[in-house]
């Protein structure tokens, strides 16, 4: 059986990790099984053996045909991988050039979605998690620049839509309420 390809976005630090890693145990205890593959680190993997970045946050910064090649490389392994799979991505990056398309023509036809899962929350909660996240070094950015970021995602989601027939859902991650944007994901993977 053809199993469902789902692309969960969401601008960094939103929670996108935090949703699905919840949301697949919750599945795999009705015995419903995705497999989960993050994009970026598919990516980093390749960057790392070629000693072109240190970390993954460098990876915005690369010139765009290398970022453009390691997204080649990420979808086509992802494209041959079978049964239902979870794809952990970004609908844009932010690069210093302006914003990438995360899912540009090639890799869409590649992955071919059911859908298309927007993970968003309210831009001074995405800023205080950034903050409080030690572990990454996240651009310095204001909550009028994530909104514009979470804005241009919106955009891009129904152009994918437009391309692939995909559906694509939003699901707010609000502080707190981590339990509300589990049980959506949950509906929408069922
Ligand atoms: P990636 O690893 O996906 O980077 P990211 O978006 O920065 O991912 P994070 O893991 O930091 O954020 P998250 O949204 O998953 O949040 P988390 O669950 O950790 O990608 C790395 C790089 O790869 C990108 O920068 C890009 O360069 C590249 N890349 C990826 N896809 C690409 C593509 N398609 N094309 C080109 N390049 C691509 O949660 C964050 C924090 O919030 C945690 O501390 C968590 O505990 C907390 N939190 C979560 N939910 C809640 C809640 N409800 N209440 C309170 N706190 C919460």
């Amino acid at each position: 059986m053809k199993g469902r390809k789902v692309i969960i976005t969401g601008v960094p630090g939103v929670g996108k990790t935090t949703v699905i890693t919840t949301a697949m145990e919750k599945l795999a205890a009705e015995g419903i099984t995705y497999q989960a593959i993050n994009f970026g680190s598919f990516m980093f993997e390749v960057a790392q053996k070629e000693n072109i970045v240190k970390d993954r946050d460098e990876m915005r910064k690369l010139d765009r045909d290398t970022q453009k090649r390691l997204q080649q490389l990420a979808s086509q392994a992802i494209a041959n991988i079978s049964g239902n799979v979870i794809v952990d991505t970004h609908a844009s990056v932010k690069t210093p050039k302006g914003y990438l398309a995360g899912l540009p023509e090639w890799v869409l036809r590649g992955l071919m979605p059911d859908m298309i899962v927007l993970v968003e929350t309210d831009n001074d909660q995405i800023l205080m998690r950034r903050l409080s996240d030690e572990t990454r070094v996240r651009d310095k950015e204001g909550s009028r620049s994530i909104d514009g970021h979470q804005q241009f995602n919106r955009s891009i989601a129904a152009s994918y839509a437009m391309l692939t027939g995909c559906t694509v859902k939003i699901i707010t991650n609000a502080d707190h309420l981590l339990d509300v944007a589990v049980s959506e994901m949950v509906e929408a993977l069922r």
